[in-house]
């Protein structure tokens, strides 16, 4: 059960989606607003507050941290915390709060939005007919269909974008600094493997000191073939001199870049000096080049999720977990082992002559009862090599967890990112649906009639 927290004062820096006050304000929470004093004046009353609601207004250093005498938490509603001296907040004991699964989605249709648009030279030919050009042989489009697309960095945004790709028949590679990443929607490679066959990349890293200009010549020179690059992460992870020169030799077919290397780092201005770079007015006279104004997790659907999940973050800190009824209880058992074999029906005999297994055609049903004293099955099937009941997991094997609530459990896997595959099926012995972990085996997840079978 939720309890009351103390007085808990919120400043919040920038405005947001008005949820987000609204519902802090119904969970007992203080807040307080001021999006405009400067950086000077907040830090001179930052010790009256226990929670910061920022976006990127500022950068929040060491020198902040420390006025910032009785500070809890700080809450970033987007995904990064590059604007916040993490290291030194933790030493701190200051809780640190972002919100990537607010505009995951928003980033990731944002990039496919941009390679299609890219591919089939839609914002070319669009200027070209409002200036009376009609041209058909000039606009040949390109398909996804049998590509290779690489991403780099396969965290939220980098998944999110490989499970916008399933529906293409491309192939999608990942290449990330953590082992045991890749999943279904995305191989793992190594990272000169991804420049071997990449068709398109796509950048989804932070901006860390290695990932600082990490596309540069020597980066994009060591792709086998000429590529797209989409840039949906951070500006200053490419050299835009470097990435001309590419688009100018034919290294680079094009390039989509919702980020600049010279956006300022509250990212709502371009520039402040008068002169533009040179690299960059080659980018806005070139077809072959879409950009927009970091707009990528800039939906209105991000805006209220953003919202949202950073309420239920500061409300994680303060308020205890429910914890889950008997009826929510996730897995309340195994259900069925699944498993590909060579000859099922020799397989099957083999375990009845000399296991005693009372096999039958689908293998064989294990019969018990729950602590309730309820009947409960579990069934051991082993599949014909070449069936699909495991798409689209590569794997030999498949699990199947009992389960009490199959549909709320669903909502719950999904608004949390899992993967669901398909919809969930009803038959006489109960409900099923269906799931990836995190390493993409496919776990069937069964909502049980046992009764159906006594
Ligand atoms: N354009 C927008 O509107 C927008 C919106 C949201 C996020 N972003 C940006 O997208 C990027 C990804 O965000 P996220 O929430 O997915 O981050 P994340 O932390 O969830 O994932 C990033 C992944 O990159 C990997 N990584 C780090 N350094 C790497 C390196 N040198 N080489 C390869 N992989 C590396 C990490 O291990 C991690 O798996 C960030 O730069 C974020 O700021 C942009």
């Amino acid at each position: 059960m939720e309890s009351k927290p103390e007085k808990i004062t919120i400043l919040h820096l920038d405005s947001n989606h008005p949820t987000l006050w609204e519902q802090l304000e119904q969970a007992g929470f203080t807040n307080e607003a001021d999006y405009t004093a400067s950086k000077q004046e907040i830090e001179a009353k930052i010790s009256n507050y226990h929670g910061i609601v920022i976006r990127s207004r500022f950068d929040i250093d060491a020198a902040f941290l420390d006025k910032a005498t009785n500070l809890q938490f700080i809450a970033r509603v987007g995904a990064g915390l590059e604007s916040i001296d993490c290291v030194y907040a933790e030493k701190k004991g200051i809780q640190l709060i972002a919100a990537p699964e607010g505009n995951r989605n928003a980033v990731s249709e944002q990039a496919l939005g941009m390679l299609l648009s890219l591919f089939n030279n839609l914002n070319k030919s669009d200027k070209e007919i409002r200036e009376g050009k009609w041209i058909r042989e000039g606009n040949r489009g390109h398909e996804l269909d049998g590509k290779t697309v690489g991403i780099i960095g396969y965290g939220n945004m980098g998944k999110a974008f490989a499970k916008k790709l399933r529906g293409f028949d491309a192939e999608v590679l990942c290449y990330d600094i953590k082992p045991f990443v890749g999943d279904a929607n995305a191989k793992q490679v190594a990272l000169k493997e991804l420049q071997q066959k990449a068709d398109v990349l796509s950048l989804h890293t932070p901006w860390t000191p290695e990932t600082n200009k990490m596309v540069n010549a020597k980066f994009i020179d060591a792709f086998a073939k000429p590529f797209w690059l989409i840039n949906t992460a951070r500006g200053k992870s490419v050299v835009t001199a470097d990435l001309v020169a590419a688009l100018q030799s034919g290294k680079l077919l094009g390039a989509a870049l919702d980020v600049l290397e010279y956006e300022k780092s509250s990212f709502e201005q371009l520039f402040t000096e008068d002169t533009m770079p040179e690299a960059f007015q080659y980018l806005l006279s070139a077809d072959n080049v879409l950009l927009s104004p970091h707009i990528a997790g800039w939906t209105f659907e991000s805006h209220e999720r953003l919202a949202q999940v950073i309420v239920n973050k500061i409300k994680a800190i303060y308020f205890e977990e429910e914890k889950p009824t008997a009826a929510e209880k996730h897995v309340t058992g195994i259900g069925g082992v699944f498993f590909k074999s060579k000859d099922p029906k020799i397989l099957r005999d083999w375990y009845k002559k000399h296991l005693g297994l009372a096999t039958d055609d689908y293998g064989w049903s294990f019969w018990w009862h729950d602590k309730e004293g309820n009947a409960a099955m579990t069934q051991w099937s082993p599949f014909a090599n070449d069936t699909k009941y495991f798409e689209p997991s590569e794997k030999q094997f498949m699990q199947n967890f009992r389960v009490n609530n199959l549909d709320t459990l669903l909502e719950k896997l999904k608004a949390a990112g899992v993967t669901v595959v398909g919809k969930p099926e009803s038959y006489d012995y109960g409900k099923f649906g269906w799931i990836l972990d995190c390493e993409g085996n496919k776990i069937e997840l069964w909502e049980p009639i046992d009764k159906a079978f006594l």
